[in-house]
């Protein structure tokens, strides 16, 4: 067992087509960028599991099943639930009775749907699965995050612990698993924060019940869905930016159809468009949260303004960066 301390990190996602779609089996997109958690881990003789998070400055500990908050908010347990949950099954798979410490700093706005909770998920089991020598495959990774993510979100499809996880650019199902999508030009692509906090299990579980409601008109949302994700993988191999924007304002239509779009979402698309963005859309689980654009690469900074003058806060991402990794 290693007694130093280890850091391992994890990037955040945007999902380019499919999200709620693909909640009921159909494909999505999803790319890791360049905005990342950082976890460090070490050993404790006290046995508590103690964790921080820097960013949302809250502490506390989980010693025999009990939870003591040691600085901010009351619903700091219900926050550091899925990392009790993950250190539990790292502690159990590598067979040691100690307690650890995990301390959170994190780049990725959160409930925003840039997938922070799943991000924070993949970096702790990689963090802890080095520290604790686990020795738990990557796939196992994937498993033990996305355990974590249904205790956050419901339902989810596991594209947030996937792309988490194993970074780059996947064409993910939840039935099939994903599959990388070789994207071998820049996409220049702008993410809007409209800075409102949204909870993706609340969203989706509305989604599901607009779909009760109209299944023949619901599912038929869905099958188009199917028909973006399958033309915008051949525009993402052949570097048409035009057709990809095209695409990412049908897929807005029809997130705002079933209901998970928001005013401000709405307004910072135009935003966008108004700035020359080739197309734009919500991402993630929507109703506040984030939305992002891709734009001509001289126009990505009136892009950002534009954003930013509708009362957004906006940031260019590189696309397609490394999964989950030790940082030292
Ligand atoms: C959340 O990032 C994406 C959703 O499709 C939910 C999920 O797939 O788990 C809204």
């Amino acid at each position: 067992m290693k007694s130093e301390t280890v850091i391992a990190s994890a990037p955040a996602k945007v999902i380019l087509f499919g999200e709620h779609f693909v909640v009921y089996g159909k494909p999505a997109i999803a790319v890791a960028i360049d905005r990342r958690v950082y976890v460090k881990v070490g050993i404790r003789e006290d046995r508590k599991l103690y964790i921080r998070s820097l960013s949302l400055e809250i502490s506390g500990y989980f010693q025999n099943e009990k939870f003591v908050l040691e600085s901010g908010k009351e619903s700091a347990e219900e926050k550091f639930e899925p990392i009790r949950v993950v250190a539990e099954k790292l502690l159990e798979a590598s067979n040691k009775d100690v307690g650890v410490t995990i301390e959170i700093d994190s780049q990725i706005p959160v409930a925003a749907g840039l997938g922070s909770s799943a991000s924070v998920a993949a970096a702790t089991a990689t963090a802890l699965n080095h520290l604790l020598n686990a020795e738990l495959s990557r796939e196992e990774i994937f498993r033990v995050t996305f355990e974590a993510e249904k205790l956050i979100h419901g339902t989810p499809s596991g594209i947030d612990p996937a792309i988490a996880t194993y970074g780059g650019a996947i064409i993910y199902r939840k039935d099939e698993g994903f599959q990388p999508i070789n994207i071998e030009f820049s996409v220049p692509l702008i993410v809007g924060d409209t800075g409102l906090e949204r909870s993706t299990g609340s969203l989706v579980a509305h989604v599901k019940q607009i779909r009760n409601a109209y299944p023949e008109i619901v599912n038929s949302i869905f099958e188009a869905g199917e028909k973006i994700v399958e033309k915008a993988v051949q525009a993402l191999k052949e570097g048409d930016l035009e057709v990809l924007g095209r695409l990412m304002l049908i897929n807005h239509g029809l997130l705002f159809a079933i209901g998970v779009s928001h005013e401000k979402l709405d307004k910072l698309v135009h935003a966008a468009l108004r700035a020359g963005a080739y197309g734009a859309k919500l991402t993630g689980a929507g109703g506040g949260g984030c939305m992002i654009a891709i734009a001509p690469s001289k126009l990505v900074d009136q892009v950002i303004s534009s954003i930013e003058q509708a009362g957004g806060t906006a940031f260019s991402a590189k696309i397609n960066v490394e999964g989950a990794r030790i940082e030292n």
